[in-house]
């Protein structure tokens, strides 16, 4: 079994890497062809995935090409992670939209739509690719903004894409730990797009167990969600929002601990990140250790800003391992070996929610198996999520549109009509400041 990591290059591919050297059944991947446009990037990773192997005898071979044709001709699995603009990139997409006093974030508000922009037509130009080179291949995709960008690659690749985050499934083991459930038996109803959708319930043995959190103000303010939402206002909603809705239900706040931070998170990650590469230049460099002390200090500093405005404290030791790497795994085990699996994924909506149409990529529980992923049936969402969800499937086709067209206008329509950007004019000059920043962005005309 052939996998091919596109952004091979990228820091987090030693956690997939991880995850495969723990699978030692058959049919499981043999072979992993890392691909990036930075030689010197997947230099610094194979040096990190090789320490990784050592001792492990069926360890995945690893080889790195900078040629992308090659890399996708006979893959069975293709992980698509890549960062158009790098981190330097995301910083920039940060910076223009806190200038304006907007919210500027990898992937919601302004700095989503920005990052959209840049990313979409690469990520076609890839699906086409793949269509054509590897049209049997099931292409994973991590690329944030993840379901906008899954949604631009099905058009080309139909349900062979699927799109793939780790938070759902992290609030949905937070929530079945504090309510003493095994997240592995429990059934949690969840839908929305990505990074904006929303728990409803959460079954153990066909009991919803969520009315039982929600009535409990100790239980409730003792995870995540509920130090950085607070017991009333979850209580309120009667849901538990994925930790992204922070940024729409506290956005004034969050704007503002954004623009008075030292650096914005893709700074820091850019000068951290940049510090990791110049390391592994060094031959004698410990490159495991260098990777996994930069992880943790990643992890433990992931949406600082937001716990801070909210009073919410450290993250929790056991949120820290993330499990990107583990829904990626069970999700090709699934479809690889028909071990049929349910897993929280980004495909196209096909009915689940009757407010989009049957193409809007969706955020949902889906039945995986080797015929892939089928999204489950669902309740319908309240007024206010229809809403916001609406709303922002909206925005991500005008990303689309303006991606195909080349349109500008359709940009600044893209930017005018998000939630969180609140006027005409706004948009209008962050299409400005992002063409100034952005040699991705000049396809707009
Ligand atoms: C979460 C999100 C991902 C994001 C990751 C890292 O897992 O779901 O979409 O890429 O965090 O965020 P960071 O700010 O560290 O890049
Ligand atoms: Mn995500």
């Amino acid at each position: 079994m052939k996998l091919t990591i596109l952004g091979g290059g990228g820091f987090r591919v030693p956690l997939v890497y991880g995850a495969l050297l723990t699978d030692h059944a058959e049919g499981r991947v043999t072979e992993v062809v890392l691909h990036d446009l930075d030689d010197s990037r997947l230099y610094a990773v194979a040096r990190v995935l090789d320490e990784q192997a050592a001792g492990v005898p069926d360890a995945p071979k690893v080889t790195a090409t900078t040629d992308l044709d090659e890399a996708l001709r006979g893959a069975d699995f293709i992980f698509s992670a890549i960062r158009v603009g790098g981190l330097q990139g995301r910083a920039h997409d940060e910076r223009v939209a806190l200038a304006e006093g907007v919210l500027g974030q990898e992937t919601v508000g302004a700095g989503g739509i920005a990052y959209g922009l840049r990313t979409v037509p690469v990520a076609v130009d890839i699906a086409r690719r793949v269509a054509r080179l590897a049209p049997d291949a099931w292409l994973i995709n991590f690329t944030n903004p993840a379901g906008l960008v899954t949604e631009a690659m099905s058009r080309h690749l139909g349900d062979r894409v699927i799109g793939i985050c780790d938070s759902p499934v992290g609030l949905g083991r937070r929530i079945a730990r504090v309510l003493g459930a095994n997240p592995r038996e429990a059934w949690i109803d969840y839908v929305g797009l990505n990074h904006l959708g929303w728990v409803r319930g959460l079954r153990v043995a066909g009991r919803d167990e969520l009315p039982r959190l929600l009535a409990d103000p100790d239980l409730l303010g003792s995870f995540e969600e509920g130090k950085l939402f607070g017991v009333d206002w979850l209580q309120s909603l009667g849901a538990i929002p994925n930790e992204y809705l922070h940024y729409y239900y506290f956005n004034r706040e969050a704007v503002r601990a954004y623009q008075q931070a030292e650096k914005t998170r893709g700074a820091f990650l850019a000068d951290q990140q940049a510090r990791f590469y110049e390391e592994m230049k060094r031959p004698d460099a410990a490159a495991l250790t260098a990777w996994d002390r930069t992880r943790a200090e990643r992890e433990a500093t992931y949406m600082s800003e937001n716990r801070e405005t909210a009073g919410a404290g450290e993250r929790d030791a056991d949120d820290l391992s993330g499990g990107y790497e583990k829904v990626a795994l069970a999700l090709m085990r699934a479809i690889a070996r028909d071990e049929r699996t349910t897993l929280i994924l980004n495909v196209r909506n096909q009915g689940t929610l009757s407010v989009l149409d049957s193409d809007a990529v969706i955020e949902v529980p889906c039945l995986v198996d080797a015929n892939g992923a089928h999204p489950v049936a669902v309740a319908p969402l309240p007024d206010h999520a229809t809403g916001l969800v609406c709303a922002v499937k909206a925005v991500e086709r005008e990303v689309l549109a303006a991606a195909e067209s080349h349109s500008r206008a359709t940009a600044v329509k893209a930017f005018a009509l998000h939630p969180l950007v609140d006027s005409v004019n706004v948009a209008r000059r962050l299409v400005e400041g992002y063409t100034d920043v952005h040699p991705g962005l000049a396809y707009l005309d």
